[in-house]
């Protein structure tokens, strides 16, 4: 029996599949959603000095009551992370790396999902990219295109910021969804 249980739990999680991944895609859309009203209210409240401001304060708060609120870990990463906790993890690394090998802008990468065992637990885990539009590049595309306050409010608040120079249709991240799937 003891041995039949690591089955029994692999047959009942892939059954669930559909459900996990449905739920982790709802989740990353719709925290998606709530950053964008977010960083459009207080770009038009304070424009991008004003919203770099908001963002800075709040962009973690809010990921981080959003993933309390759903019973899930919701974030955003990225290999050329702003701030240090948006760093990827190993697994979210190695996709991201991927998707950068094979992206072309305009095609945007599939999402993925997949269930993974890590120091003995099985997660469910869900990424989906995030691609750079142009309303981003206030605050994400080249340094010298920056308002000055802008590049100083970045220089103080994340002095190891890495989350510039990008243009429009660049790959520039990703939402990562884990939901644990043992009780344990
Ligand atoms: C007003 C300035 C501003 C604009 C405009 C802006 N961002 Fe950001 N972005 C920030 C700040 C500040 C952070 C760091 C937030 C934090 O400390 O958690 C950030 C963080 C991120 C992150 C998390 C990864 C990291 O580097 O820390 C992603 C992904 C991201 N932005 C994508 C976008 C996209 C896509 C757009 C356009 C739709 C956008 N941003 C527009 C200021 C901005």
């Amino acid at each position: 029996m003891k041995r039949l249980l690591p089955l029994l739990f692999a047959l009942g999680a892939s059954a669930q599949a559909p459900d996990l991944k449905q739920r982790a895609a709802q989740a990353a859309r719709e925290l998606g959603q709530v950053l964008m009203e977010l960083l459009g209210q207080e770009m038009a409240r304070g424009g991008y000095e004003g919203a770099v401001r908001a963002c800075s304060e709040t962009a973690q708060i809010v990921t981080e009551e959003f993933a309390h609120e759903r019973g899930l870990e919701i974030r955003r990463v990225s290999l050329k992370a702003r701030n240090p906790k948006d760093q990827p993890d190993e697994w979210e690394a190695a996709r991201l790396r991927e998707w950068e090998k094979t992206y072309r802008p305009g095609q945007p990468p599939e999402e993925i999902f997949e269930i993974v065992e890590e120091d003995g637990r099985r997660y469910a885990r869900y990424m989906k990219p995030i691609v750079v539009q142009a309303m981003c590049l206030g605050c994400h595309g080249p340094r010298e295109k920056m308002s000055e306050e802008v590049r100083s409010l970045l220089d103080e608040r994340y002095p190891r910021d890495r989350a510039t120079g990008y243009k429009a249709g660049d790959l520039r991240g990703a939402f990562t969804v884990t939901i644990r799937l043992d009780g344990r």
